[in-house]
């Protein structure tokens, strides 16, 4: 059965302690969740350990990353690799969101190396991806988006690919309070639900998480969700209040 995911990407916001009150705050509120209805939490590198710690013995509350290296260790200043974000706790990845595609010229090669660097220790991608608001007005979303999954999943193999949930974030919707409507958001995902079917079968494509992100809130994620093949939410600036948060997951949870 498909996985219905809230993750919260908290970018580079709450510093250690800002942080641990932020995870004991939504933990104290966490509605029912289940195996089908989960919760990923991706601090900055610098809260992993301790956000994983919270996370220990807490059923369908997962921590993640906002990034990660392509090789496992080595000369690459600044860098964390996957095996050290699987050693700090983390479960998840986020792997090609726009604004490291944008701010540090992550490109599809690099993306590709990244996720099979990640699937090869057992880390669980979430694949960013969504178009600027050019490509929306020029009515080229299809085809971009499209682009965007050949170049970064389909040299997966079906194993592979069954680890990997996509994040469908238009950059115009992103950190703007400009979200994608109800209908924009479904249409998108019955499309990337169809390119993976196209490549991988539906089998592995109706089993896929896709997420949508950008500007979701508690007062519209109920209708975003609600689309059928709207899986959840990547959630930003909601994500940094736990009461907005919660209100986020409890609507992932009631669908
Ligand atoms: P936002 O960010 O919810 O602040 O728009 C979403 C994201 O970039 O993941």
């Amino acid at each position: 059965m498909r996985k219905q995911i809230v993750a919260g990407n908290w970018k580079m916001n709450k510093n250690l302690s800002e942080g641990q009150a932020l995870v004991a705050d939504v933990l104290a509120g966490m509605p029912l969740l289940s195996e089908n209805k989960i919760v990923v939490l991706a601090p900055a590198f610098l809260n992993i350990p301790e956000t994983a710690k919270q996370l220990s013995g807490v059923a369908h509350v997962f921590c993640g990353a906002q990034n990660v290296h392509h090789e496992m260790n080595g000369a690459y200043t600044g860098e964390v690799s996957p095996t050290m974000l699987q050693a700090a706790g983390a479960e998840y990845v986020l792997i090609g969101h726009s604004e490291r595609r944008e701010y540090n010229g992550e490109h599809d090669a690099l993306l590709v190396k990244k996720m099979n660097a990640a699937l090869s220790v057992g880390l669980k991608p979430i694949f960013c991806c969504g178009e600027a608001l050019e490509i929306r007005d020029a009515n080229q979303q299809n085809d971009f988006v499209a682009a965007q999954i050949q170049a970064g999943l389909f040299h997966l193999s079906a194993a592979d690919i069954s680890q990997v949930a996509i994040a469908y974030e238009p950059i115009w919707a992103i950190g703007t309070g400009r979200t994608a409507s109800a209908a924009q958001a479904q249409e998108m995902h019955a499309h990337i639900r169809a390119t993976v079917a196209s490549h991988f079968g539906s089998e592995i494509a109706n089993e896929m998480s896709i997420l949508y992100g950008g500007s979701c809130k508690p007062g519209n994620a109920a209708e975003i969700f609600a689309g059928a093949d709207v899986d959840g939410g990547l959630i930003g600036g909601a994500a940094l209040k736990a009461d907005e948060f919660l209100g986020i997951v409890s609507a992932m949870v009631a669908k």
